[in-house]
């Protein structure tokens, strides 16, 4: 028996933000931020809709998507930085909206690695035995921590929820291997005290290409595979230099990378599932792929895992 994702989801707001639509905002401009970053344009939420509203369309989906309902979950954990509010999480919010009566709720706060967190945590309780189905989701209003007034960070982030069910598959497929770290002496490097993100961005970018490379070549070792068997790599989005870093350290020819981060920009704990989910819409992920996921964020933490996709 494996672990592994048996439903998957997303939801973005219909508000697309361009580059150019910043230009009037604060003193930067489209070709400096696609050369930089590779971002082209970012969803933003609008006012009436907080960060479980999206959590709710994106885990609908996926229950959908697994021939599932709510009563079916036995756990629900929402990864994000951005919850409606201090308490209760998001987590017990969609719980409610749901009907997942059966299921306990608890949000994860792991930043832009929260996602992998998830499906890890996720992991242990079906291993064991202890519970059946898990919906993961990966949800950011990234908006209403984001400073307008600072082209530093303002250019950077996006809203979007995506969300995963997880559950049994069949022997081979699922999570191969996985790897989770935090350093929390850089966590000052990347924070929110108070109203906003805060970033520097030089460090958390020479700290990103490391850690993104080591990790996505340790899970790869630990599953006992090499650098040929990976079909396609999913990196956290958000920054294309740093995913390229990735992809070339992985040795992995440009078409084995997804990437979301030119429409989407960073969405933070969803970027990931994002990326995933619309690999999957599009059909360019097929059974038995080897997938590398892999992603880093506040804390600073990290995560990666190999999951060979089907049930
Ligand atoms: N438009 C125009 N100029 C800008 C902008 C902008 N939007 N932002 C910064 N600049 C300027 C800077 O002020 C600086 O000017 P100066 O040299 O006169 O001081 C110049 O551009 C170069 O700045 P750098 O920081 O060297 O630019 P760099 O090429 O490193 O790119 C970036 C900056 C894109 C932020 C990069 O450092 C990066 O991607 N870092 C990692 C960010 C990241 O991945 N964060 C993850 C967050 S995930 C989470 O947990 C929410």
């Amino acid at each position: 028996m494996g672990v592994g994702i048996i439903g998957i989801g997303k939801y973005v707001p219909d508000k697309v933000l361009t580059n150019f639509d910043l230009e009037k905002l604060v003193d930067t401009s489209d070709e400096w931020i696609r050369t930089r970053t590779g971002i082209e344009e970012r969803r933003i939420a609008d006012d009436q809709t907080n960060t479980s509203d999206m959590a709710y369309e994106a885990a609908k989906q996926a229950l959908e998507d697994a021939g599932l309902t709510g009563q079916d979950l036995d756990l629900i954990l929402v990864a994000t930085v951005t919850p409606d509010y201090g308490f209760p999480s998001v987590a017990s919010l969609i719980q409610g909206k749901l009907q997942a009566t059966k299921a306990a709720a608890m949000d994860i706060s792991a930043a832009c690695a929260g996602f992998i967190y998830g499906m890890v945590t996720a992991k242990q309780f079906i291993e064991t035995n202890v519970y059946k189905n898990i919906l993961v989701v990966g949800v950011e209003k990234l908006s209403k921590i984001t400073n307008w007034e600072d082209r530093n960070t303002a250019v950077l982030f996006g809203d979007a929820a995506s969300a995963a069910v997880i559950g049994k598959v069949s022997e081979g497929k699922g999570i191969l291997s996985f790897e989770l770290g935090s350093d929390g002496t850089k966590a000052k490097e990347l924070f929110q005290d108070g109203p906003h993100i805060y970033m520097n961005g030089r460090e958390v970018f020479k700290f990103a290409v490391r850690q993104m490379g080591d990790s996505s070549v340790n899970v790869v070792e630990k599953a006992g595979l090499a650098k040929e068997d990976i079909d396609h790599l999913i990196p956290h989005q958000a920054n294309i230099r740093i995913m390229e870093a990735a992809r070339e350290r992985l040795e992995l020819p440009e078409e084995k990378m997804i990437k979301t981060v030119h429409k989407y920009g960073n969405t933070s704990s969803s970027s990931i599932p994002l990326a995933l989910c619309d690999a999957v819409e599009s059909g360019r992920i097929k059974d038995n792929d080897l997938l590398v996921l892999v992603g880093f964020g506040g804390g600073l933490t990290w995560g990666a895992l190999t999951l060979r996709w089907g049930k």
